[in-house]
C-alpha cells in the first residue's frame, strides 16, 4: 500500500501530441508549447500565458521582468515566511532580496496586516503564494500595493483554477505563476507558466525566458538579462491533456478533499484543517493539517503515516528561521511565530485524482488510529 503525493498517467490525448514531436523530429519550444499556452490562457481567462521549463523558472522570469518596470538589482520583494522554497529562491536568483513576512494560521498565507511593516524604499513588489490552493486575501494585498506603488506577483503554482471573489487567481495582481510538476493538477512532468493580462509585461517575460531576446526571436539581439527557461514540446504534450481533463480532475480532487474533511471531522480537537470560505474556490492541491498542540508530536505522526504507506511532507517550515539556506539574511528565531509553529506542527499529503474512496477511509482510519492514544 502506497499513497503517493502525486501521480502522472500519460493518456491517449498526450500520446497524440507526443506523436507530433516524433513525426517532426523537433522537441524544443514549438507547436505543442504554443497550443498549450493558448489553451491555458483560454481555459482560465488570462490574456497571455508564457510557458517556462518549471514553476521555479516562471517565478524567476516574473521577478526578472520587474527590471523593465523600474526595479534595480538588490531591491526587495516581500514574500511569505512559509511556502515552498522555490519562491524566495527565485527572488534571489533574479537578483532581488526576499523580505519575509509571517503567515496566518487560519489560511497558511501571508498575513496582510504584517506587510506594511516590511516595506522599505527598496521594496518593488509583493510576491504572494496561494499555498495549498487557498487564495490569499487579495483585496488587502492589492490595497497595500496600490498605496506603495508595488507590483504584485501571485505564485499560483499550487492553485490552478482557484478563484477569489469570482476571479481566477493568477491575474488578480500583475502576473501569476504556475507549476506543472507531478504534484500539481495540470502535469507536464516539469513545466511552468507566467500568466498576465498586461501586453507589456507579457512581452518582457517572453524575452526574459529566452535569453533577453526580443519576443519570439531566435537571433542574437540581447535586450535585457534573460535565461533559457523555455518549455519543450514533449512537456507541453502532457500539459495539453491536463487542460482537457482539468474540470474532471479538479472535481475528483475536490470531492476527495471534502470526503476526507468529513471523515476526519472528529479530529478537529487535535488539528486545524483547511477551510473553504464563501468568497473563494480552493484549488484542491493537497491535504494540509496543523496540530493544535505540540504534544501531538508532528514528527511521530509523520513517521506513523509514512509507515502506513501514506507519503507525507512537512508544511515547508519557516524559511528564514528554520532552514539553513536563508541564514545569511540574518533573521532571528522567534521573528515569524506563526510560520515557525506551522513549520514544527504541520504536514500535508496528496489528495490527487487517483486516490479512491477506499484510500480515503484508509487515510482517515490511520489518522484516527494515531490520535486515539491521546
Ligand atoms: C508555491 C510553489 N511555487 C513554486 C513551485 C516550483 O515549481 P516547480 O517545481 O515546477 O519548479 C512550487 C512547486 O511545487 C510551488 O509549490
Amino acid at each position: 500500500m502506497r499513497i503517493n503525493f502525486g501521480e502522472l498517467v500519460i493518456g491517449d490525448i498526450a500520446k497524440e501530441y507526443l506523436q507530433r514531436v516524433i513525426d517532426k523530429n523537433w522537441a524544443s519550444e514549438g507547436d505543442n508549447v504554443k497550443e498549450f499556452e493558448e489553451e491555458f490562457a483560454a481555459h482560465f481567462g488570462y490574456k497571455h500565458a508564457i510557458a517556462t521549463s518549471s514553476g521555479t523558472d516562471a517565478n524567476i522570469c516574473s521577478c526578472a521582468a520587474l527590471y523593465d518596470f523600474g526595479a534595480k538589482r538588490g531591491d526587495e520583494i516581500i514574500t511569505p515566511a512559509l511556502c515552498f522554497v522555490a519562491t524566495p529562491n527565485s527572488i534571489l536568483a533574479a537578483g532581488f532580496i526576499p523580505k519575509f513576512v509571517d503567515i496566518e494560521l487560519e489560511n497558511l498565507n501571508i498575513d496582510p496586516h504584517k506587510i506594511e511593516a516590511a516595506i522599505t524604499d527598496r521594496t518593488k513588489a509583493i510576491m504572494v503564494v496561494h499555498t495549498m490552493g487557498k487564495p490569499c486575501d487579495m483585496d488587502s494585498i492589492l490595497k497595500i500595493a496600490q498605496k506603495y506603488d508595488l507590483m504584485v506577483i501571485e505564485d499560483a503554482c499550487e492553485a490552478h483554477g482557484a478563484t477569489y471573489k469570482g476571479k481566477v487567481v493568477g491575474t488578480i495582481g500583475d502576473m501569476g505563476t504556475f507549476s506543472f510538476y507531478t504534484a500539481h493538477q495540470i502535469v507536464c512532468g516539469e513545466g511552468g507558466i507566467v500568466a498576465t493580462d498586461d501586453d507589456e509585461i507579457a512581452d518582457v517575460v517572453r524575452s526574459v525566458k529566452s535569453h533577453g531576446r526580443p519576443p519570439d526571436s531566435i537571433y542574437f539581439d540581447f535586450q535585457r538579462v534573460g535565461f533559457n527557461s523555455k518549455m519543450n514540446d514533449m512537456e507541453a504534450a502532457l500539459g495539453l491533456e491536463g487542460i482537457e481533463l482539468f474540470e474532471k480532475n479538479f472535481d475528483k480532487r475536490k470531492n476527495n478533499l471534502y470526503k476526507l474533511l468529513e471523515l476526519t471531522k472528529e479530529l478537529s480537537d487535535y488539528c486545524y484543517f483547511i477551510k473553504e470560505e464563501e468568497h473563494e474556490k480552493i484549488s484542491p492541491h493537497a491535504f494540509p493539517l496543523v496540530l493544535k498542540d505540540e504534544k501531538y508530536d508532528r514528527d511521530r505522526l509523520y513517521n506513523y503515516l509514512e509507515s502506513k504507506g501514506i507519503q507525507c511532507k512537512t508544511l515547508f517550515g519557516s524559511l528564514p528561521t528554520q532552514h539553513k539556506a536563508f541564514k545569511f539574511l540574518n533573521y532571528q528565531s522567534g521573528q515569524f511565530p506563526v510560520a515557525e509553529y506551522v513549520g514544527k506542527n504541520g504536514l500535508h499529503f496528496g489528495m490527487h485524482q487517483y486516490i479512491n474512496d477506499d484510500d480515503l477511509v484508509y487515510i482517515s482510519d490511520s489518522l484516527k488510529g494515531y490520535f486515539k492514544y491521546f
